[in-house]
């Protein structure tokens, strides 16, 4: 009945929705950068999840595809395989198993009031399905399964990282300790705003930069990007407070006299959108560079599928484990032991039906 493991273990991931950007970069994958020393790692490939929102035979086709991409993503940002499980989520149906036990925990309302859930189902066009409600008790069960400490994610998951805190505190009041009570590590970063200036930055909304963008894809996705509309000609004196190209600067940007500087600049009418967006281009293809010649050496054929097949084992393993200790802490193992006990020394009693139902 162990709660706490000799290594912490940290869980994340993503539904195979298409490639990872620069949100996701700050958002969250440079905690996870950072925490793969300190934990056993699992990086969840969420294509459960993905079927919340987007269930078409199209989707599903595509999560293979998706799911190289992912790790293919993971791994050109720094994450380093042998630090780390990649699973894919599907093959692992004692995920379901485990969320479904962990059900009767949380109530639809307070389901219905997580602004995420709302968010999402408006974000991709459809009504509050049951899966979609559903959600956070799944990835709350991504991570009880496999008993994990730290969950770095961005801003939009912390709602449900809190539910998952709930269920495992109600799990273990109720039916004694099975589950460690993970952590949220939150991003650090605030939420990277996309190329049109308004929304935060997502592949759906068109307004993204992939980690695996050319850089002159780089070059043109910056030069288009909005900036201030007040501003007709260089010389006008700008505004750097909400302008989309001086947060990103901020973000990241590493000489950050050169940054300030361009900012009085910029006030004073004395430098032109052009060449902040020039320099801001060439800050972004800095942060991709060295990502785009890791990708390169991890894009050896199998190598992806291998660390993925591995990991799936591995996580599949776990979560047995924490199932079968989640039924015998529920009682359910003891019922069914009591009924299966029972037969046994029935249909052992000379004179009653035997194991085939048939009298001796
Ligand atoms: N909800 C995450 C997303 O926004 C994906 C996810 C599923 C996840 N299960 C998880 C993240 C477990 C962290 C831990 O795509």
């Amino acid at each position: 009945m162990s709660s706490s493991q000799p290594h912490p273990r940290m869980l994340t991931g993503d539904r195979p929705t298409g490639p990872l950007h620069l949100g996701h970069l700050v958002g969250s994958l440079r905690n996870r950068i950072r925490l793969q020393y300190e934990y056993e790692s699992f990086f969840i490939i969420a294509d459960l999840h993905m079927l919340t929102t987007k269930s078409d035979p199209a989707d599903i086709a595509l999560i293979d595809k998706r799911a190289r991409g992912l790790v293919l993503d993971a791994l050109s940002a720094g994450i380093e395989p042998e630090h780390v499980n990649f699973y894919l989520q599907s093959p692992v149906p004692e995920i379901h198993e485990l969320a479904g036990l962990l059900q009767p925990l949380v109530t639809v309302a307070r389901l219905e009031r997580l602004p995420p859930l709302k968010e999402m189902a408006r974000d991709a066009g459809v009504e509050m399905s049951f899966a979609l409600l559903g959600y956070p008790i799944l990835q709350s069960a991504d991570i009880l399964c496999v008993r994990a400490n730290a969950v770095p994610v961005g801003k939009d998951n912390y709602a449900f990282v809190e539910i998952t805190r709930e269920l495992a505190r109600r799990f273990n009041a109720r039916y004694g300790e099975v589950f460690p009570i993970p952590e949220t590590v939150a991003g650090g970063t605030p939420t990277l705003v996309g190329t049109d200036g308004v929304r935060k930055m997502s592949k759906s909304l068109g307004n993204a930069i992939s980690l695996d963008d050319s850089p002159q894809d780089v070059r043109k996705k910056v030069h288009r990007m909005y900036t201030d509309p007040n501003r007709i000609t260089a010389d006008v004196p700008g505004t750097v407070e909400g302008n989309p190209v001086f947060a990103w600067l901020d973000v990241f940007a590493t000489d950050g006299t050169a940054v300030a500087a361009m900012k009085d600049r910029y006030r004073a009418g004395t430098i032109g959108d052009v060449a902040v967006k020039e320099y801001l281009a060439g800050v972004v293809n800095d942060v991709l560079d060295p990502m785009r010649e890791r990708r390169e050496r991890y894009a050896t054929p199998g190598l992806v599928d291998e660390l993925i097949v591995r990991g799936t084992a591995r996580v599949r393993e776990e979560t047995q484990a924490t199932v079968r200790e989640v039924r015998r802490a529920m009682g359910l193992t003891g019922a069914w032991n009591r009924i299966r006990r029972s037969a046994e020394r029935h249909a052992k009693r000379p004179g009653e039906p035997g194991q085939d139902g048939r009298r001796p």
